[in-house]
């Protein structure tokens, strides 16, 4: 069994990942269809973590396109953003099913909670940087750069969030552009692209060591934050501006 579990060297991994290639290595292990197939070309996958093969800063705004495009296609903003990451990102990253984020859409199948754009370029922000201060400080960054820039960047008529839930985003463009809700198919995609894009951004300021956290809570909820996230009273969690949703007192 061990054998089938062979983790191959980058190299390896490199040389097969080329397709043809990598179906006669599959045919030559003599295991036929029992062969596990660890990624969606059927390509086996190296031993995670994988931050290693992220080496070459990323195409930001080829990542801002193909999410929109991907968006476009149908795939929803979650695996949009996702897919538009991975898929510059290349091997072994592309080699994940981008669908594992398809329920993120509309903010969790239409629950709108977190938006899915945030939700899917987290996701691959993740699968790069696995469980270390990097997932946490780009993914803190990318939460707060969503929550309080007006977006879609380019668009004429753009919104503030507020903070990272679709409900808001969307509520908050429908009130700034006067259009419905079910209209808001161009500006979600293209809020796919620019949170896709922000996170590849993210991504290489920290590969090249120039990435520094901006993102700052207002001193209202900082204050909201000292007795009720950790402090005395210390019943919620949250980053999220309080006054969005509660009255102070
Ligand atoms: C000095 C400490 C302190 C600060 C600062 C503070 N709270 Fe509270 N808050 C409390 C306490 C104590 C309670 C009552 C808790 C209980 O009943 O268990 C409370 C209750 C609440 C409740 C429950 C409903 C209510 O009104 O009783 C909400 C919601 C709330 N706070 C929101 C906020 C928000 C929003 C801010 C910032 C604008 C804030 N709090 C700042 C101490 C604080
Ligand atoms: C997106 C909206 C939203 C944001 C932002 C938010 N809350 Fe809430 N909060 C809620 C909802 C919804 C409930 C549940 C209210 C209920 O069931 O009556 C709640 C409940 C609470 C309660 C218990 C209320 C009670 O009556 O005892 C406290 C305390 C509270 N929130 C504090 C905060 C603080 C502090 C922040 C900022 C760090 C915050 N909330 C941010 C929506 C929000």
């Amino acid at each position: 069994m061990d054998s089938k579990k062979k983790v191959l060297t980058r190299r390896d991994f490199l040389v097969s990942a080329g397709g043809a290639a990598a179906g006669v290595a599959l045919a030559s292990t003599g295991l036929g269809i029992l062969t596990p197939k660890a990624g969606a070309a059927g390509v086996e996958l190296p031993e995670y973590p994988w931050v290693e093969y992220f080496t070459e800063p990323l195409d930001v705004e080829a990542v801002r396109q193909l999410g929109v495009q991907y968006y476009n296609e149908g795939n929803g903003c979650s695996e949009g953003a996702f897919r538009a990451l991975i898929t510059e990102l290349g091997e072994p990253f592309n080699q994940v099913p981008s669908q594992v984020l398809h329920f993120g859409k509309g903010g969790g199948v239409g629950w709108a909670t977190l938006c899915g754009a945030v939700n899917g370029a987290a996701a691959a922000v993740s699968l790069v940087f696995g469980r270390t201060q990097a997932t946490t400080q780009i993914v803190n960054e990318l939460m707060g750069w969503y929550s309080q820039t007006p977006l879609p960047l380019s668009a004429d008529v753009r919104s503030v969030a507020g903070n990272p839930l679709c409900h808001a985003s969307v509520s908050n463009w429908v009130k700034a552009s006067g259009k419905k809700a079910s209209d808001r198919g161009p500006r979600c995609g293209a809020i796919t692209g620019d949170t896709a894009a922000q996170a590849a951004l993210y991504m290489n300021q920290f590969l090249a060591g120039t990435f520094v956290p901006a993102f700052e809570m207002s001193e209202e909820t900082k204050a909201c934050m000292e007795c009720h996230v950790g402090g005395f009273v210390d019943d919620t969690l949250g980053k999220m501006d309080c006054k969005g949703c509660h009255e102070g007192h």
